[in-house]
């Protein structure tokens, strides 16, 4: 019978792994592409709004040729993320591997803009401690429950107050809002426009965006 090295691996160990240091560093990604790689880490309710602002950034900043990337909730669901549900413990997986991606993404030099429910703050402070003082920026989408339900934009409140969803934010699963974000917008009636330019000025008044 020919061996088969991996069949009896149940739960493969990180033990004879070893960290590489790359040749290129990501101070010389960040430096060629002209800015300071960070998280920028939308967190609030669904329906408040953190796509749409993220989405607007994000497309500012490509018009000022910064290097961006988007990673967005219901998107990473459906690939990398595929199989996680709303469990506490699926949503801390979720977070956690999100996470990691968005680490590689600012080594590799890039702004990264990331738009997740995030309800917990203990993972949210993980994320945080995974990379580098000042590489990220927990902004807040504060929206009351009442708006993003009167919005509801995918019928999804509807459905939980039905009882057909459960686990949902807010309704049968906690929200914790952040104590001290770097950007706090209070998305209740703001345009758009005003939303994204408070990152911006946030990104500009820091330095993020002429490295
Ligand atoms: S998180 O809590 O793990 O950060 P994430 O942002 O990835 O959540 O996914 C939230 C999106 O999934 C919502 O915007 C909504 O479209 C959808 N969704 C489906 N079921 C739920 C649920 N039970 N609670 C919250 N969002 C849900």
């Amino acid at each position: 019978m020919p061996n088969n090295p991996t069949s009896n691996i149940q739960h493969p160990t990180s033990e004879n792994i070893v960290w590489h240091d790359h040749h290129v560093s990501k101070a010389e990604r960040a430096q060629i592409k002209q800015q300071k790689p960070c998280i920028l880490w939308f967190t609030g309710l669904s329906g408040s709004g953190k796509s749409t602002i993220a989405n607007a950034v994000e497309a500012a900043l490509l018009a000022q040729k910064k290097h961006t990337y988007l990673l967005d909730g219901d998107n990473i669901r459906m690939g990398l993320n595929k199989g996680l549900g709303f469990s506490d413990e699926d949503r801390v997986e979720n977070l956690r591997r999100i996470g990691e991606v968005a680490k590689l993404f600012v080594d590799a030099g890039i702004i990264v803009l990331t738009a997740f429910i995030s309800p917990f703050r203990s993972e949210r402070q993980r994320v945080r401690e995974l990379v580098d003082e000042g590489e990220f920026i927990e902004v807040f989408v504060d929206t009351p429950l009442e708006v993003c339900e009167s919005r509801d934009p995918k019928g999804l409140y509807k459905k939980a107050r039905a009882g057909e969803i459960s686990d949902f934010t807010g309704i049968d699963s906690p929200y914790e809002a952040p104590e001290f974000p770097e950007i706090h917008i209070r998305n209740d009636r703001l345009p758009i426009e005003e939303a994204a330019a408070q990152v911006l000025d946030h990104l500009e008044k820091k330095g993020y965006l002429n490295a």
